[in-house]
């Protein structure tokens, strides 16, 4: 699967881009605030209905057109031949509406479109894998849980409900214990299904992430993955939910459940954030994107889209050649951005399955350059 043709209007700086991106490497290069970014974020638009940058799609759509648009030819037929063309598109008008399509139908929510197209991302933000929030890292997990596992939405905010009314009956001053015992029941049982979930795709993430990571970083590292559910599990929740309601009662919140899971990464037996350089965490956050979208071809047979931006950033040429080598095994569509061509193209392994595309970037006009001039 992968994208032939991409058309963007109205996306930050770029008025408007028509382009026919390769099956494999795309890189994009371009000085800073030409519109690289801006054009990977297009594309993330079409995948997830929304921005990886901004929580206001307002502010994404360029302070001169009314609104945007990115249409896309998304091709899954088998490599190298252009059947089952499916074209898919989203518009955001500058009052707020929103628009999907998919073969010329409307659908009415973004994860349809998710399900067409799994996008990946790696960019400054996704340090947080490593060194944010636990919801950083449940957002992440939650990914694969969907995709791969196809757990249902509704199980999700079924849980995110009760906990809500749960919280709600918390901060009452007095607190009527029969009826939390009510919702300690339902909210014990929905927290346990969404672990159990979670479990599942964690089994399958340790491996591949220590591998991919492993690959990438050219070295033995003792990479250890934990997943805490969000409650110890020696006790049932339930036992725990009893057993912490001074807690909960003080804070107003409910202190154990599924909604509080995190994944620990460890180094050498240390907590990873503390021990790794930031080159580092960005090869394992690499690792974790690729971990996920080999998992997502393992068992779904499904490819994705990464969208790298600024890749080369934190990397030596080793790690960065390795990445590249990684990716392109992958077989995966991948959209990568740099300020420099020559850095990307200089360390591009020379088996790579076919030619990478290259686009130049200049005050948002994407203009696509042969490769032997880009190699020049
Ligand atoms: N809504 C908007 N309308 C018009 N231009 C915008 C809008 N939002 C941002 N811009 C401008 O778009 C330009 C492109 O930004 P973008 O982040 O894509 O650049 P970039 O090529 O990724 O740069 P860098 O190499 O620094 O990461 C910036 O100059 C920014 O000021
Ligand atoms: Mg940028």
């Amino acid at each position: 699967m992968h994208l032939s043709k991409i058309n963007v209007r109205g996306i930050r700086n770029i008025k408007q881009a028509a382009l026919s991106p390769s099956p494999s490497i795309n890189i994009i290069y371009g000085r800073n605030g030409s519109g690289k970014t801006s054009l990977l974020e297009a594309i993330y638009l079409l995948g997830r209905g929304r921005s990886f940058r901004s929580p206001r799609l307002r502010s994404v759509i360029n302070t001169e057109s009314p609104e945007c648009l990115v249409f896309a030819v998304l091709n899954d037929g088998p490599e190298g031949q252009s059947c089952n063309e499916t074209p898919i598109g989203v518009r955001r008008s500058g009052s707020g509406e929103f628009q999907f399509k998919i073969a010329g139908q409307q659908v009415y929510t973004a994860s349809l479109l998710a399900e067409k197209l799994p996008t990946l991302v790696v960019n400054s933000d996704t340090f947080a894998l490593v060194d944010g929030s636990p919801g950083d890292r449940r957002r992440f997990l939650d990914w694969g849980v969907f995709h791969v596992e196809q757990a249902p939405r509704e199980l999700w905010r079924k849980h995110q409900r009760v906990l809500k009314q749960r919280n709600n009956l918390l901060r009452r001053g007095k607190i009527d214990r029969e009826q939390l015992q009510v919702w300690d029941r339902e909210f014990a049982e929905l927290s346990e299904q969404v672990a159990d979930y979670r479990e599942s795709y964690f089994a399958r993430f340790v491996p591949e992430c220590q591998a991919a990571y492993k690959a990438l970083s050219g070295e033995e590292v003792d990479l250890e993955i934990e997943l805490f559910p969000g409650w110890q599990k020696k006790t049932s929740l339930r036992d725990e939910l009893k057993a912490s309601f001074q807690r909960d009662k003080q804070s107003k919140t409910t202190n154990v459940g599924a909604h509080r899971a995190d994944l620990k990464l460890k180094c050498g037996g240390r907590s990873a954030v503390e021990v790794l350089s930031r080159g580092q965490i960005k090869l394992l956050v690499l690792a974790m994107q690729l971990a996920q979208g080999r998992i997502l071809r393992k068992i779904k047979r499904r490819d994705c889209i990464y969208l790298l931006d600024d890749l080369a950033a934190e990397l030596d040429r080793m790690n960065l050649s390795r990445c590249l080598a990684f990716l392109a095994d992958q077989r995966d569509q991948v959209f990568l951005t740099g300020t420099d061509r020559h850095t990307l193209l200089s360390v591009m392994p020379e088996r790579i399955y076919q030619d990478p595309a290259v686009f130049h970037v200049e005050q948002g006009v994407v203009t696509a350059e042969p490769l032997a001039d880009a190699v020049r």
